[in-house]
């Protein structure tokens, strides 16, 4: 966690999460190499590079894009969330494979500026079927860059958490340029009904989980209650279970209220780290633990226990009769602030 950047270091689960995700990569480009030659065995090599590693690219954005709603609905899928900018990174490097072959292939033995002529060699624009979907594939592999450049926690420490994610959202702007690259570029080329599928499916696939998750937040965002005396009324403190929290909106924001050692203690749903769900982890050694990637958080002052910094807001809360209630109210991040005891 972050005193400074340098401590996210590599453990073994890194190492074992890239080896796979490197193995995987190895293994659909060769089982794509295989398969094509089978059908195709005309099919040259730079097609093969060009086809393989798009189509890896495509599949790995899929991943990356159903990992986070996926964790959200199930538990079990936080491991692979926990390395998820290794997977962005890998996705990035497979999309410069795909995109450098095509720019070597297309674009790099005339005397144009290779990029120049990504942009310029068909001006087609008002067209469909005649589109430059290179330029949107071109577009797409910028923003990647970016994103995979950007994806140290140097960078997330001194851009702050906020830009960074803001910054890391472009990845949907990014997938939508694939989209259009692939479904343009179709018309144009043999794309593989392989490749479609995945364009077809995928996308439903996208937006449903993303739809579903959205479902579940604004249900969470719904369940204000009434208020009594500038308190709002939250839940029955049966429905937290121990360790855990519940969530719940308050003033706008989202709040985490947990129940631990007998006490009830509520912070800022939202982890310093990359905006994980804090209300989602549980209560490790004493300290609220991000599930996302480990930050923890003392329950009763918001504050990360050194030497570490980060803090979030706290609130008050009573209990009546069994249900909790919350001041809207919140306090400067890392104020300490009484437990409710129960
Ligand atoms: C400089 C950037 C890029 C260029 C010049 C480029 C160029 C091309 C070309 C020429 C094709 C047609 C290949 C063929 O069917 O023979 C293609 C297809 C494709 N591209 Fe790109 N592309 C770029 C970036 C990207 C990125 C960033 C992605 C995804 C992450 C991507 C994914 C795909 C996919 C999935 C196909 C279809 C492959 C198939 O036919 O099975 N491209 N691209
Ligand atoms: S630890 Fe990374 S988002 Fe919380």
């Amino acid at each position: 966690m972050g005193l400074d950047y340098k401590l996210v270091l590599w453990n073994k689960y890194k190492k074992a999460y890239d080896k796979v995700i490197v193995f995987s990569m190895l293994l659909y480009v060769i089982l794509f190499a295989v398969v094509t030659l089978v059908f195709n065995s005309q099919t040259s090599i730079e097609t093969l590079v060009i086809r393989a590693f798009g189509s890896l690219a495509f599949i790995m954005l899929h991943i990356i894009l159903v990992i986070g709603p996926l964790a959200r609905l199930n538990s079990n899928f936080l491991p692979i969330l926990y390395n998820r900018r290794h997977l962005g990174v890998s996705m990035f490097i497979a999309a410069l494979i795909h995109g450098g072959f095509s720019m070597f292939q297309f674009h790099a033995l005339g005397d144009v500026n290779p990029v120049y002529s990504v942009f310029t060699s068909n001006m087609d624009y008002g067209s469909v079927t005649n589109f430059p979907f290179q330029v949107l594939g071109f577009l797409a592999l910028l923003i990647l860059f970016v994103m995979a450049s950007t994806s140290h926690d140097f960078f997330l420490s001194n851009l702050t958490s906020k830009v960074w994610k803001r910054l890391h959202m472009l990845v949907y702007f990014a997938y939508l340029l694939i989209i259009a690259h692939v479904f343009l570029g179709a018309f144009q080329q043999e794309t593989s009904p392989f490749t479609i599928g995945i364009l077809v499916i995928g996308f439903m696939i996208i937006a449903s989980l993303h739809l579903i998750t959205a479902f579940r937040e604004g249900k969470i965002d719904k369940t204000r209650s009434l208020e009594e005396d500038g308190w709002l009324k939250v839940c029955d403190i049966n429905e937290i279970e121990e360790d855990r929290a519940k969530i719940c909106t308050v003033a706008k924001e989202r709040v985490a209220i947990f129940k631990y050692d007998g006490k009830l203690s509520a912070i800022n749903n939202v982890c310093k780290h990359q905006g994980g769900p804090l209300g989602e982890g549980k209560i490790i050694d004493g300290c609220i633990t991000c599930p996302w990637h480990g930050y923890q958080y003392v329950p009763h002052n918001g504050q990360s226990p050194p030497p570490f910094t980060e803090k979030v807001a706290t609130y008050a809360l009573k209990l009546e009769a069994n249900t909790v209630y919350i001041n809207p109210v919140a306090f400067e991040e890392g104020t300490e602030v009484k437990p409710c005891n129960y």
